[in-house]
């Protein structure tokens, strides 16, 4: 593939992460209590509620789910609480790495996964912004981001291999990422096998050393997915949205 070609493809992801960010906007209402999600496609919707606040006097609060969004949301002038002073959000819009026909999602690939949980649980909807290429059959061709304490952690990621077939790797190898919270990620490979994402989710929770998984299942409300076709809005018709 020419640089040519391949830096045009890079453009047009990034197109359509722009237009699922600002696009998610519409589900915001004045005086909302916001969760703001981690990642390149949630950064659009970020600046575009600065942008509203500026120029259209729109009035909201967030949380930030890492510390990228709460340094993106201050240099923005959007006003930040803590989720203990703002209680139940009403919305949270982040990004996801996988999403399925159930609304199941894999998140982490930001390794902002715990506290975007943490924030996503303690909110009355989620919307997933995402373009096309996160839409799959079944979750897990994404390895499964999975943050884990770093005492005795190879113990943790052997414990994980007894369920995880393919390979599981400490991401960052031997400078290991570091998390918001002091932890690891590690990444597993399940490849695209994942159909019952809440019993996996409850297996893995249960290996001591596992601080969360990546798996986000029975949370997302719509996904806001762009493609070259336009903005399509995904409703959970069992979600708190529809
Ligand atoms: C961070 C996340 C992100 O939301 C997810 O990785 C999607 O990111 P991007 O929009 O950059 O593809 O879960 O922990």
């Amino acid at each position: 593939m020419s640089m040519l070609r391949l830096e045009l493809i890079v453009s047009d992801v990034e197109a359509l992460k722009r237009e699922a960010g600002i696009a998610a906007c519409d589900f915001i209402e004045n005086g909302m209590k916001l969760g703001l999600g981690t990642g390149s496609t949630v950064r659009y919707t970020v600046i575009e509620i600065g942008r509203r606040m500026n120029e259209e006097n729109l009035s909201v609060v967030g949380v930030p789910t890492s510390e990228s969004t709460r340094e993106l949301a201050e240099s923005l002038g959007i006003p930040l609480v803590s989720l203990a002073d703002a209680g139940v959000l009403d919305l949270v819009i982040d990004g996801a790495d996988e999403f399925d026909s159930d609304f199941s999602l894999i998140k982490g690939g930001g390794g902002a996964l715990t506290r975007e949980k943490i924030v996503a649980q303690s909110s009355n909807g989620m919307v997933v912004v995402a373009d096309d290429r996160k839409q799959v059959q079944a979750l897990g061709a994404f390895d499964l981001p999975i943050e884990v304490l770093p005492f005795e952690w190879e113990r943790t990621a052997a414990r994980i291999t007894e369920i995880c077939s393919g390979d599981v790797t400490i991401r960052g190898g031997e400078e290991p990422f570091i998390t918001d919270n002091g932890g690891y990620i590690l990444d597993c490979s399940f490849g695209p096998s994942i159909t019952n994402p809440s019993d996996l989710e409850s297996t893995l929770l249960d290996i001591a050393g596992v601080v969360e998984v990546g798996l986000f299942v029975g949370i997302c409300d719509a996904v806001v997915m762009a493609s070259s076709g336009g903005i399509v809005t995904l409703v959970n018709p069992t979600g708190r949205l529809s």
